[in-house]
C-alpha cells in the first residue's frame, strides 16, 4: 500500500515496488544507485546553482499556470508516503510556457529538522533555504500519466519553489499544513478541501532557472525539465515548524516511530549541463566579445605599464648619469642594460 503512494502519489499504483530507501543509514542516498541505477546518472537533481555560471536566455517564456486557481474538484488527497507529504493534483491543472503540454500530477515538500535552518534541495550559490516545494507535471500531450511519462526524456516538468521564513504566516500554505496532523504516519491519507494552487507560487513566474535533471528521489529517472523560481515564498517560522515536526517516516503500528525529517538530497554534479536563467542575474559569465575585449585591454594595459616603467627607468638612469657627471654618449638614448647583444 505504501509503495502505491510512492513519489508520483496516487497516480502511480503501477510503480514497481523498488528496494527500500532512506536519506541516511544503510539505505541512505549514497547507496541509492545500488537498487536504482538511474540515481548514479550524470544528469541528476538537485544541483547547486552557481549564479556566475548561469547563462541568460531572455527568450525563455514565463511559466503560465492554467486552471490552478479553480481546480474544478471539491477535494484533494493529501498523503504521507513515508518520504514526504504529497498532495495529488488533478490533470486539469495545466502549465504553459514549456516545450510540451504539461498537466499537474502532484506536489510535495522537502525540509530539514526542527531547530535547523536548511532543508531545501536546490542551493543558490551554496545557500540552502529552509524548505522546498516541488510541483510535478507530466507531458499529457504524449503520455497517459506521470508514471508512464517519467521513463521518457522531457516527460516530466517540475516547478521548484524555495520556502524561506518571513514574519507572517502564508495563508495558502495553511490549506496543506493545517492537515498534516491527519497524516502523521506513513501510508495515511486524508481528503482536504481544494484551493487555488496558484496561491502557493511566488508572484513573479517570469523569473526562474531552467535545467535538465532528474527526480530527486529513487528511481531518480532523468529527463526532468526543471524550473526553479528565483523568488522564494515566505512562510512563518510556526508554519515551517509544522512541516518539520509533524510527520513520521514510519507506519502507525511501528514500535519505534522515526520522525520524517531531513528529506533532502545532497547536490549532484552538474557535469557540463547548462543552467539557463530567464532574467539577468547580474553575475553573468562574459560573452566572447567581452572576453576578447578584456584580453585586449589587459595586454594593452600591461604594455602601457611596461613602457611607462621603461621610460621612467631610462630617464632616472639618464639623470643619474648626469649627476655623476659620467658621460656615456650613447646612453642618453639607451640605458646600459639595453646594451646587450641584439638579434
Ligand atoms: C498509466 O498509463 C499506462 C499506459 O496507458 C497504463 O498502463 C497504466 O496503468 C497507467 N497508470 C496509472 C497509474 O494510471
Ligand atoms: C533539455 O534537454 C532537451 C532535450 O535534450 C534539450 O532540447 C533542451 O535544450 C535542454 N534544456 C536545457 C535547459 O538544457
Amino acid at each position: 500500500m505504501l509503495r502505491a503512494l510512492l513519489l508520483l502519489g496516487g497516480l502511480a499504483p503501477a510503480l514497481p515496488a523498488g528496494p527500500h530507501w532512506a536519506y541516511e543509514g544503510p539505505h541512505g542516498q549514497q547507496h541509492w544507485p545500488e537498487g536504482h541505477p538511474a540515481c548514479g546518472g550524470r544528469a541528476q537533481s538537485p544541483i547547486d546553482i552557481r549564479r556566475q555560471r548561469v547563462q541568460l536566455d531572455p527568450s525563455l517564456p514565463p511559466v503560465r499556470p492554467v486552471g490552478y486557481q479553480r481546480p474544478g474538484t471539491p477535494a484533494f488527497t493529501l498523503a504521507n508516503n513515508g518520504h514526504t507529504a504529497v498532495l495529488v493534483l488533478p490533470p486539469s491543472l495545466r502549465l504553459q510556457g514549456l516545450p510540451g503540454g504539461f498537466a499537474a500530477a502532484q506536489l510535495h515538500f522537502h525540509w530539514g529538522r526542527p531547530g535547523h535552518t536548511g532543508g531545501a534541495e536546490h542551493l543558490l550559490d551554496g545557500h540552502r533555504a529552509p524548505a522546498e516545494m516541488h510541483v510535478v507535471h507530466f507531458d499529457a500531450a504524449r503520455y497517459a500519466n506521470a508514471s508512464e511519462a517519467q521513463h521518457h526524456a522531457g516527460g516530466l516538468a517540475v516547478l521548484g519553489i524555495l520556502l524561506e521564513v518571513g514574519a507572517d504566516p502564508h495563508p495558502a500554505y495553511d490549506n496543506i499544513l493545517s492537515h498534516l496532523g491527519s497524516i502523521r504516519y506513513a501510508g495515511q491519507t486524508t481528503a482536504i478541501p481544494s484551493f487555488s494552487v496558484q496561491d502557493l507560487l511566488p508572484p513573479r513566474l517570469d523569473l526562474f532557472y531552467r535545467y535538465n535533471g532528474s527526480l530527486t528521489t529513487p528511481p531518480c529517472f532523468q529527463g526532468v525539465l526543471w524550473t526553479l523560481f528565483q523568488q522564494p515564498v515566505r512562510i512563518s517560522l510556526a508554519q515551517l515548524e509544522q512541516l518539520q515536526g509533524t510527520l513520521y517516516a514510519t507506519e502507525a503500528d511501528e514500535p519505534e516511530p522515526q520522525p520524517l525529517v531531513d528529506n533532502f538530497r545532497v547536490p549532484q554534479e552538474l557535469n557540463q549541463r547548462p543552467v539557463l536563467s530567464s532574467f539577468p542575474t547580474g553575475t553573468e559569465g562574459y560573452s566572447t566579445g567581452e572576453i576578447v575585449a578584456i584580453i585586449f585591454g589587459t595586454v594593452a594595459g600591461c604594455l602601457g605599464l611596461f613602457l611607462t616603467i621603461h621610460f621612467v627607468a631610462k630617464r632616472t638612469r639618464a639623470r643619474r648619469a648626469q649627476d655623476h657627471d659620467v658621460v656615456f654618449k650613447a646612453s642618453s638614448r639607451r640605458g646600459p642594460s639595453d646594451a646587450g647583444p641584439r638579434p
